[in-house]
C-alpha cells in the first residue's frame, strides 16, 4: 500500500495529525500538495510541542523525506523561520527537505493584497488567514506568479516581479489608497534565500514516482479540507487550491491510479473557521460548550472555531468525491457525558427534505438541519485502544457514522496524546 492520501472531510482542523502519527515510522516520504502556511498543526514528540504551518509533519521523523509539491504556495520567510526554529531545537530539517521547482512563491505583496482586499470586501469578506495564499494562487492561474525555480535566475526573477507588480501597484495606490511596493526591494528580499533554496529544489514528481516504483510508502498530507476546496467547497468561502485527494495528483505529479488508500479525517462533531455557510452551526450555549470542551481555537490565527454536531451530509459528500477508503474519526472523547448526541442526517431546504448536500449556494444558505438523536455514554474513553474497549453507545455512534457516510471507520481518536487512538484497521496494510 505505498501511496496514501490523508484529507479533511469537513472544513479543516479535523486533527489530521492523528492519522499521520498512526503511519509514523513506516512512511518514507511525506508530501504537502496544496495550500501554504494557512494550515497549522501542532505535533508533540517526546513531550516537546512543535507548531508547523508550512512544513509537512514528516519533518520531525529523521528517516522520512519531507516534500513540498508543486501545488503548494511557499512563503520563504515562513519556510526558513520554521527550518531555523527546528534547527535550534536539534531537528535538522533543511538537509532532507525537497521542494518542487514549480511551486509558486507567496511574496510580501501577496500578503499585503490578501489583507487589503479582505478589508475592502467589508461584510462580504472571506475571513482568510491573511497569509497571502489566495493572491499567490490568483497570480499562478493568471500566469504572473513567481516560482521557486525563478530564484535560480536573478535577472528573470527581477523581470517577473516587475511584471507582476505593474498592475498591482496601480490598484494599491489608486483603489486601495496604499503605497506602491518596490519591485527591486521585493526581488532582493526573495533573492537572499536563493543560496539556501537551491540545494533543496527537486523534480518532485520524478522522485515520488521512482519511490513508488521501489515500493516505498508515500504519504500525501492534505491541508485544509474537502469543503474548503475551491471547486467542491462552499465557494466563495473556500481556500484557493484543491485540498481534495485529486489535488495530490496535480499538486505533486503522481497519476490517479497510483493512489491506493484515501483516508478521510472527520471530527466527531463539526467546526469551521472564517466566514461562509455552515448549516449545523450552533450559535447558542451548546456551541460554546463544544468549543470549550474541544479547545476549538485556530492554530494559525487563534480565532474561535464555529461549532455544530456531526453533519453526515458534509462527510458523505467528501467520501464520494474523494473515494475515501477509510474514515478516521477524531475527538470522540469530547462527546463523553452527553445523554443524547444529535447527528445531522438530512436538511430541509425550502420545505423539501434532502439527504445530499444541496447543489447551489442559495440552497445551502436556506438549509435547516434535521437531527437524529443517538445514545450518549458517560465513561471516559481515553484508555480505549481497541473497539471492544469502548462503551456500547460509543460503538453504536461509530456504526451510525459508517452507515450515514458510506465509509468504514478505521481509527478513532480518544484523546490528545499520540497513543490515544482506537485502531480498528491498519491504515497501511
Ligand atoms: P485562505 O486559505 O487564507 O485564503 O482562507 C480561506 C478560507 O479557508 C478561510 O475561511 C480560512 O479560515 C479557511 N482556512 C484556510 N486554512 C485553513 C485551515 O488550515 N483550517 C481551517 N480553515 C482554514
Amino acid at each position: 500500500m505505498p501511496a496514501v492520501v490523508i484529507i479533511g472531510t469537513q472544513w479543516g482542523d479535523e486533527g489530521k495529525g492523528k492519522a499521520t502519527d498512526q503511519l509514523g515510522e513506516r512512511v518514507d516520504y511525506v508530501v504537502r500538495y496544496s495550500g501554504g502556511n494557512n494550515a497549522g498543526h501542532t505535533i508533540v514528540v517526546d513531550g516537546e510541542k512543535y507548531a508547523l504551518h508550512l512544513l509537512p509533519s514528516g519533518i520531525l521523523n529523521e528517516r522520512c523525506v519531507p516534500v513540498l509539491g508543486n501545488g503548494v504556495v511557499i512563503d520563504l520567510d515562513v519556510l526558513f523561520e520554521e527550518i531555523d526554529l527546528l534547527a535550534e531545537r536539534g531537528v535538522p530539517a533543511a538537509s532532507r527537505l525537497l521542494i518542487s521547482a514549480n511551486a509558486h512563491l507567496i511574496t510580501p505583496y501577496h500578503r499585503v493584497i490578501d489583507k487589503v482586499t479582505e478589508r475592502f470586501l467589508g461584510k462580504r469578506k472571506i475571513g482568510t488567514t491573511g497569509r497571502g495564499v489566495g493572491p499567490a494562487y490568483a497570480d499562478k492561474v493568471n500566469r504572473i506568479g513567481i516560482r521557486v525555480q525563478d530564484l535560480l535566475d536573478a535577472s528573470i526573477l527581477r523581470q517577473k516581479v516587475e511584471a507582476s507588480l505593474e498592475q498591482k501597484n496601480q490598484m494599491l495606490v489608486k483603489v486601495y489608497n496604499r503605497p506602491a511596493i518596490s519591485p527591486e526591494e521585493v526581488s532582493e528580499h526573495l533573492l537572499q534565500y536563493a543560496e539556501r533554496v537551491s540545494p533543496l529544489i527537486a523534480d518532485v514528481g520524478l522522485v515520488l514516482n521512482d519511490a513508488l516504483d521501489r515500493g516505498e510508502v508515500v504519504l500525501f498530507e492534505g491541508a485544509q479540507a474537502h469543503h474548503l476546496d475551491v471547486d467542491f467547497g462552499t465557494y466563495p468561502y473556500v481556500t484557493s487550491s484543491n485540498p481534495i485527494a485529486a489535488g495530490a495528483c496535480t499538486g505533486a505529479g503522481v497519476g490517479p491510479t497510483r493512489l491506493n488508500r484515501i483516508i478521510g479525517i472527520a471530527k466527531a462533531y463539526t467546526t469551521r473557521v472564517g466566514e461562509g455557510p455552515f448549516p449545523g452551526e450552533l450559535l447558542d450555549e451548546t456551541g460554546e460548550a463544544l468549543r470549550q470542551a474541544g479547545g476549538e481555537f485556530g492554530t494559525t490565527t487563534g480565532r474561535p472555531r464555529r461549532c455544530g454536531w456531526f453533519d453526515a451530509l458534509v462527510v458523505r459528500q467528501a467520501v464520494r468525491v474523494n473515494a475515501v477508503t477509510d474514515l478516521f474519526l477524531t475527538k470522540l472523547d469530547i462527546l463523553t457525558g452527553l445523554e443524547k448526541i444529535p447527528v445531522i442526517t438530512a436538511y430541509e431546504v425550502d420545505g423539501e427534505r434532502t439527504e445530499t448536500m444541496p447543489m447551489t449556494q442559495t440552497e445551502i444558505h436556506h438549509a435547516t438541519p434535521v437531527y437524529e438523536y443517538l445514545e450518549g455514554w458517560s465513561e471516559p474513553l481515553s484508555a480505549a485502544r481497541k473497539l471492544s474497549d469502548l462503551p456500547k453507545a460509543a460503538r453504536s455512534y461509530i456504526e451510525r457514522v459508517e452507515e450515514l457516510t458510506g465509509a468504514p471507520v478505521s481509527g478513532v481518536g480518544v484523546g490528545p496524546g499520540r497513543e490515544e487512538v482506537v485502531v480498528i484497521r491498519d491504515l497501511l496494510n
